[in-house]
């Protein structure tokens, strides 16, 4: 759906974007992920014109964006600004409604669509006559992507948009995001310089150095087909926990014992990742976890060292694969 061809972009010497390309797939999450300065939002801000490129193009849905009026472009693509980018002299129903109103829709519809859109994002309609700064970090990120989605744009990009959260509220947001059924249907392309966020919410990661893209793949591509050095050292130190993170139960299913006995307490999906796994260890007492595989309805009660030791025989086997 989004293809990127050789950009280049440079600010008096510095190169900012050095000869990127990637292509988006309709639906797709993409992330852009990299150290600060590494040229995420310069890239991020080509694609909607805010930036014009030195050379190289940009096709959305197969047609140059260089050859349409830069507003009609942007209408089709909702931006969450990095710091949210909210103006701090509208309310939060004025910011909201900016594209409502560059669209002419009428109040009724505006409004209807607004309180939508709260409901949604879990947002009290008290805010709708308050100005920005009279809200949490974390609702100023929610009026943020309020605002980028009022008019379901088919592509959604995002800069940092949870990149002044503490991890707390933090993980609570990227849950509400993966569930969001708005979000589902569009292609987005997000930056971040968080390696859990980009491996909690990517399809796929741009990993970028110095205004180049230095591996793209899935979380899985990268953790365990690691292009270069680069990329191996740049996810080092929290490799075990990207690992706990994207490895699903169902992925160590085999390895993990026919119990066949069923301990009756609450049950944990296989299509679950092991992380999730060991949090429920972690905040209940329990000794063992029923986990159930959706499709051949099957139940394995399941201790932490058999999870463990399930977890150790799948790296092994994925080895000498
Ligand atoms: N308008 C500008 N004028 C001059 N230099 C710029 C401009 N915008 C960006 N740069 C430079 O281009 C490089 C890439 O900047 P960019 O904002 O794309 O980085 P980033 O990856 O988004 O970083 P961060 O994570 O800190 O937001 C940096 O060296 C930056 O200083
Ligand atoms: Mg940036």
């Amino acid at each position: 759906m989004i293809k990127v061809e050789r950009l280049i972009k440079t600010f008096g010497t510095t190169k900012a974007v050095d000869g990127i390309s990637f292509e988006v797939n309709e639906g797709e999450n993409m992330v852009l992920l990299g150290t600060s300065g590494c040229g995420k939002t310069t890239t991020l801000k080509m694609l909607n014109r805010l930036i014009e490129p030195d050379s190289g193009t940009i096709a959305i849905n197969g047609k140059n964006i260089h050859d349409q009026p830069a507003e009609l472009l942007r209408r089709g693509i909702g931006y969450v600004l990095q710091n949210n980018g909210l103006f701090p002299h509208y309310t939060v129903a004025e910011n909201i409604a900016i594209v409502p109103n560059l669209l002419k829709w009428d109040k009724a519809k505006t409004q209807k669509r607004i309180d939508e859109l709260l409901e949604k994002l879990h947002l009290s309609k008290d805010y709708l006559n308050t100005y920005p700064n009279e809200l949490s970090g974390g609702q100023q990120q929610r009026i943020g992507l309020a605002r980028a989605l009022v008019a379901d744009p088919p592509v959604l990009l995002m800069d940092e948009p949870f990149g002044a959260l503490d991890n707390v509220t933090r993980s609570k947001i990227h849950a509400e995001f993966l569930a969001l059924d708005e979000l589902k249907r569009k292609t987005i392309i997000m930056v971040t310089h968080d390696v859990q966020e980009a491996f909690e919410l990517a399809d796929r990661i741009a990993l970028m150095d110095k205004g180049k893209i230095v591996q793209i793949g899935t979380p899985a591509d990268l953790l365990f087909k690691p292009a270069n050095d680069f990329v191996s050292d740049f996810l080092k130190e929290q490799h075990l926990q990207l690992e706990f993170k994207i490895i699903k139960l169902i992925d160590i299913w085999e390895h993990l014992p026919d119990t066949g006995k069923k301990t009756n307490t609450s049950q944990l999906s296989a299509k679950a990742g092991i992380w999730e796994a060991l949090e429920t260890f972690k905040f209940s007492s329990r000794e063992s976890l029923d986990i159930f595989d959706e499709k051949s309805k099957e139940v394995k009660g399941i201790t932490f060292d058999q999870l463990m030791a399930a977890f150790s025989k799948y790296k092994t086997h994925k080895a000498h694969e």
